[in-house]
């Protein structure tokens, strides 16, 4: 199976990831971290990144493994974990590999996906082998966490998505570069409920330099009963739907996030 995301072959993504102002003040980690104690590990999370969850994760004394699909991404992480306590890196496992189709030969109590990467899975037919390899991997009456976005329908049909949007504050990063992130629509197919977004990055070095880099990749939003049928199919019983990380529940703000508690069933 070939990797479809942008992400493994973007350098850039990587290395800003970081220090993107909403990513570091997104209010989910203590939620994962929550589950995670629940669960008493071990923990799976798929599309694991930077180690932005992963890392608080073990931190807490759990067991975590985390797969992903980008050697950049993964890089990243290991550099951060080298300045962990030997406690916390001795109870994580990074995994190069795609959520579409992976055997780790272990099973976990929980499975995770925070900040919505099973949307970085395109087609149905690439959800459910995804689905189901998370399934396999699952103990039974595990856990499932699917952390996706609540597709907007104004936003969905907005023209000025199609140009350059975004209010991020501007950051630097360690080398004194400024830069300034904003985004773009660069294609939407609404009947396959794709998007293709591309990060557009405004970096300003030093002596002053300006630069340009981008990133692209396709994003698939799911409506709350696709996802839930979608579930059911998979083998999963739906436990919780909530709007955000603080439990609201699902329907109490608009549009908010769409977070499925399921079960290995
Ligand atoms: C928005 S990031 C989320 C990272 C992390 N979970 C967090 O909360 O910060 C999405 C991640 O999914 C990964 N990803 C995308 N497609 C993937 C695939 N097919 N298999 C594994 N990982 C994938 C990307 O490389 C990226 O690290």
């Amino acid at each position: 199976m070939k990797f479809s995301t942008a992400y493994q072959d973007n350098p850039h993504a990587a290395e800003f990831y970081d220090y993107i102002v909403p990513y570091r003040e997104r209010q989910d980690v203590d939620f994962f971290v929550d589950l995670a104690r629940e669960s008493g590990g071990p923990v799976l999370e798929v599309g694991s990144g930077t180690g932005r969850v992963l890392i608080p994760t073990a931190r807490a004394g759990l067991t975590i493994t985390g797969l992903d699909v980008s050697e950049a991404m993964l890089g990243i992480c290991r550099r951060r974990l080298a300045e962990e306590a030997e406690d916390v890196r001795a109870r994580v496992t990074l995994v190069h590999a795609d959520m579409r189709d992976f055997d780790l030969g272990q099973q976990f109590a929980l499975v995770t996906t925070p900040f919505r990467s099973f949307q970085h899975v395109i087609t149905v037919e690439e959800q459910l082998a995804c689905l189901a390899a998370i399934r396999r991997h699952l103990v039974d009456g595990g856990q499932f966490v699917l952390d996706l976005f609540n597709p907007s329908l104004p936003y969905l049909v907005d023209e000025s998505r199609m140009g350059e949007f975004g209010e991020e504050p501007e950051f630097t990063m360690p080398d004194g570069r400024r830069v300034l992130r904003r985004a773009r629509i660069l294609k939407r197919d609404l009947l396959q409920q794709v998007q293709d977004v591309e990060m557009i990055y405004d970096v300003t070095h030093p002596d002053g330099r300006k630069e340009r880099v981008t990133h692209e990749f396709s994003m698939r939003y799911l409506f709350r009963f696709e996802a839930e049928h979608l579930l059911a199919r998979a083998g999963f019983a739906v436990e919780a739907v909530y709007a955000d990380y603080d439990k609201s529940p699902y329907g109490s703000k608009y549009p908010g996030e769409l977070i499925f508690l399921a079960r290995k069933v």
